[in-house]
C-alpha cells in the first residue's frame, strides 16, 4: 500500500541524461531527463515550479498547465521529498529570474512528462541546513538527515579524502592490506568490545582497538610498507571527538627513522587539505613533549594562540611561586581591558584547578617593577592584551609535579582564549596550525592501579640512551613516539616500535606484566620478534577527526554517516539491543541483571 495512494510510475527503462547539478546556459535548447527528490514545490496555478534535488545540486523544473495538462496534473500531486523523474526542454531563464545561488540557476527545464517514482511522508524536519534540529531527531531519521546539503558535503568530502589517501600512499609504495576484526585484544588504553564464540562457549574474540599488532606482524612478514583505512573499536567514555567505532588511516613501514614517517605524512596531509580547498605549508614545526608542556601546558598545543612563557627565573626565588615550580606568563592578545568581574572569572577558573593567578600585572609591578618589565618584553604584551601570571597554589602533586602545574596553566590559557575569541578571533577554524610533538614520556603513572602504564602503547621503543632507565627511572624514560596535532586536537599518533625480543620483555616487565602474563597475552608477538623482525615504525591518523576539522565541524558525528550517541547507542536501529534467550543459550551466556 502506498502512503497516500498516489498512482506511482515504474522506472522501466528511463535513464537520466544529467544530474540535478549539471545543466548550464550552454545546455539551453537541448533535452534533459532528470531524477531526484522534490526539494521545493510552488503551485502558482497555471505553472508549478519544482526544485528537484540530488546529491549533485538542484535544478528548477517548470510545469505549465497549457503546455501539458497531464504533466501539470501530476505535478499537482507531488509533495516535498517525493522521488520523481521529469523530461523536457532546457531553457534559459530571463535575466530577472536567474537564481545566482544555484549552480544551475541560469536555466530551467520545461517538463513535458513527469513520473512519480515514490511518495514520501512529511519529513521530520526541513532539508534546509539553516534549520536547527535536535540531534536525537537527526540521528533517529539519519537517512533523511544525510540528505541535507551540509551532511551531503561532509560525506562527499570524506569520500574524496579517503580516495586521496589511497592515491597518495599507493604512490609512495604502500600496500593496502586488511587485518582481522575478530581477534585477540590489541590494547590502546580503552576497554575491548567482545564477541562471544558459539563454537567455543566461554571464549571471546576482541574487536581490535587498532590493527597495531597485525601491522607489526606484516613488517616481520616483509611487506615493507602497509596501510589501511580501517575501523577501530574502543569502549571508552565518548566526547565530541570520540566514537566507539571510528576510522584510522593506519600505516607502518620498515627501517624508518621518525623523520621518514614525517616525510610520508606531511605530503599526505597537504594533499588531503588541498582536496578540502586549503593550502598548508610543510614541513610542520616540531616540539618535544617537554617543550610543548612548558610553553602550552598541553601535549596538543593550539598554536593559533601565543605560547606561555616560563618566568620564575625573573623573580626573586619564592616571591610569587613555590621554589622549584614554574611561574607562567600567559598572554592573550587584543582582549581589551577586562572588567573586575571578567578578571574574577578567570581567576576562579585557575583557582579551581589549583592555581594562584596574578590577574593584575600592575599590582605585581608595585613590588617587582623590573621583572615585570622583562615579562612584558618577553611576551610582547601590548596595552590591549590580557597578561596574567600563574603558579601552583598548594603542595605540588603527582610523579611529575611540574607537569601538573603546566597543565593547569595551559587550561587557563585555553579558557581565556576561547572566552574572548569574539574579540581577537584567533581561533579561526579555517586557519590550520599543524605540529609534530615528539619524545613523549614512555610511561604514565596510574594512580588507581598504582603502577606505570604505557603512555602510547606497550610496543613503543624507548630512546636508545634511556634504555638503561627502564627499570631504574621509568618516570624519565622518553619514548620514540610522536603525535600529529592540529589546532589543539590530536590528529594522529605513532612510534618507532620495539623490534627486539629482549627489549620488549624489559618493557613488559617495567609495565608490571609477569613473564607469564606477557606470554599469555602477547606470546605470538614475542615469538614473532624472534623470527627476524626488522626495525619498524608507523602512525595512525584519525580520519573522522581530520574530516571534521577540514569540514569546519565541531563534532565527529557530523562526518560519520551513522554515528553513535554519547551513550554509544544507535538511535536509528536501536542498538545495542537484547537478544533472544535462545541466542544467549547457544553462546553459553547467562545475563546477570544489575540489582
Ligand atoms: P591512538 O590510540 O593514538 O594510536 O589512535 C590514533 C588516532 O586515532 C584517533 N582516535 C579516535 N578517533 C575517534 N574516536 C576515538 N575513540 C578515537 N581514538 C583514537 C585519534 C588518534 O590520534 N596503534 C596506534 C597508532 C600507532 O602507533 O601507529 C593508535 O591506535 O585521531
Amino acid at each position: 500500500m502506498t502512503l497516500m495512494e498516489t498512482q506511482l510510475d515504474f522506472l522501466g527503462d528511463l535513464r537520466r541524461t544529467h544530474t540535478c547539478g549539471q545543466l548550464r546556459a550552454a545546455d539551453a535548447g537541448s533535452r534533459a531527463l532528470l531524477m531526484g527528490w522534490v526539494h521545493r514545490h510552488r503551485d502558482l496555478g497555471g505553472v508549478i515550479f519544482i526544485h528537484l534535488r540530488d546529491r549533485d545540486g538542484v535544478t528548477q523544473i517548470a510545469i505549465h498547465a497549457d503546455a501539458d495538462e497531464a504533466a501539470h496534473r501530476k505535478a499537482e500531486q507531488v509533495r516535498p521529498e517525493y522521488v520523481i523523474a521529469v523530461e523536457g526542454a532546457v531553457a534559459l531563464r530571463s535575466a530577472d529570474t536567474v537564481n545566482p545561488s544555484l549552480e544551475t540557476g541560469e536555466v530551467e527545464v520545461f517538463a513535458e512528462k513527469i513520473w512519480i517514482l515514490n511518495e514520501s511522508r512529511t519529513p521530520p524536519f526541513p532539508m534546509e541546513e539553516t534549520v536547527d534540529v535536535a540531534e536525537e531527531v537527526r540521528l533517529k531519521y539519519r537517512y533523511v538527515d544525510l540528505r541535507r546539503p551540509h551532511m551531503q558535503r561532509n560525506i562527499i568530502l570524506r569520500s574524496k579524502i579517503s580516495f586521496a589517501v589511497r592515491e597518495c600512499l599507493t604512490g609512495q609504495g604502500f600496500l593496502e592490506i586488511e587485518t582481522p576484526f575478530m581477534t585477540r585484544s590489541t590494547p590502546e588504553g580503552a576497554r575491548d568490545y567482545l564477541v562471544p564464540s558459539r563454537v567455543q562457549p566461554g571464549n571471546f574474540y576482541a574487536l581490535p582497538q587498532s590493527p597495531q599488532i597485525f601491522k607489526q606482524l606484516l613488517m616481520i612478514s616483509g611487506f615493507d610498507k602497509y596501510f589501511q583505512i580501517v575501523r577501530c573499536f574502543r569502549d571508552e567514555d565518548l566526547r565530541a571527538d570520540r566514537q566507539p567505532e571510528f576510522t584510522q588511516i593506519d600505516l607502518e613501514m620498515s627501517f624508518p627513522q621518525e623523520e621518514r614517517i614525517f616525510e610520508v605524512i606531511e605530503p599526505l596531509v597537504q594533499r588531503v587539505c588541498q582536496v578540502a580547498g586549503f593550502d598548508v605549508q610543510a614541513p610542520f614545526p616540531r616540539l618535544t613533549y617537554a617543550e610543548a608542556m612548558r610553553h602550552y601546558g598541553s601535549d596538543k598545543p593550539d598554536r593559533r594562540i601565543p605560547p606561555m612563557h616560563p618566568v620564575e627565573h625573573l623573580f626573586p626565588e619564592g616571591s610569587l611561586s613555590a621554589p622549584g615550580l614554574p611561574l607562567l606568563a600567559i598572554r592573550i592578545p587584543q582582549t581589551g581591558a577586562l572588567s573586575r568581574r571578567e578578571r574574577d572569572e578567570l581567576k576562579a577558573y585557575g583557582v579551581e584547578r589549583g592555581l594562584r593567578v596574578y590577574d593584575d600585572p600592575k599590582r605585581v609591578e608595585r613590588d617587582h617593577a623590573e621583572p615585570m618589565a622583562r615579562v612584558r618584553e618577553l611576551t610582547g604584551a601590548a596595552e590591549d592584551d590580557l597578561l596574567m601570571l600563574a603558579c601552583w597554589a598548594g603542595e605540588p602533586k603527582g610523579h611529575r609535579p611540574e607537569e601538573t602545574v603546566l597543565q593547569a596553566c595551559g587550561q587557563l590559557r585555553l579558557f581565556a582564549a576561547q572566552k574572548y575569541n569574539d574579540r581577537h578571533k584567533l581561533l579561526d577554524p579555517r586557519r590550520f596550525e599543524f605540529l609534530w610533538v615528539l619524545d613523549f614520556p614512555m610511561f604514565e603513572w596510574d594512580d588507581e592501579e598504582r603502577r606505570w602504564n604505557a603512555a602510547h602503547h606497550p610496543f613503543t621503543s624507548v630512546h636508545d640512551e634511556d634504555l638503561d632507565k627502564l627499570t631504574s627511572d621509568p618516570a624519565r624514560c622518553r619514548a620514540k613516539s610522536y603525535d600529529l596535532v592540529l589546532n589543539g586536537t590530536e590528529l594522529g599518533s605513532g612510534s618507532i616500535r620495539i623490534h627486539r625480543r629482549d627489549v620488549q620483555s624489559k618493557v613488559f616487565a617495567a609495565l608490571g606484566f609477569s613473564e607469564e602474563e606477557a606470554r599469555r597475552r602477547f606470546g605470538f608477538l614475542l615469538e614473532a620478534l624472534e623470527y627476524g623482525a626488522p626495525p619498524h615504525g608507523g602512525i595512525a591518523l584519525g580520519l573522522d577527526r581530520l574530516v571534521m576539522i577540514l569540514a569546519g565541524e565541531t563534532s565527529i558525528r557530523d562526518v560519520i554517516p551513522f554515528p553513535k550517541t554519547a551513550r554509544a547507542t544507535d538511535l536509528m536501529c536501536d542498538a545495542p539491543a537484547p537478544v533472544p534467550e535462545k541466542a544467549l543459550k547457544d553462546l553459553g551466556i547467562a545475563i546477570r541483571r544489575p540489582q
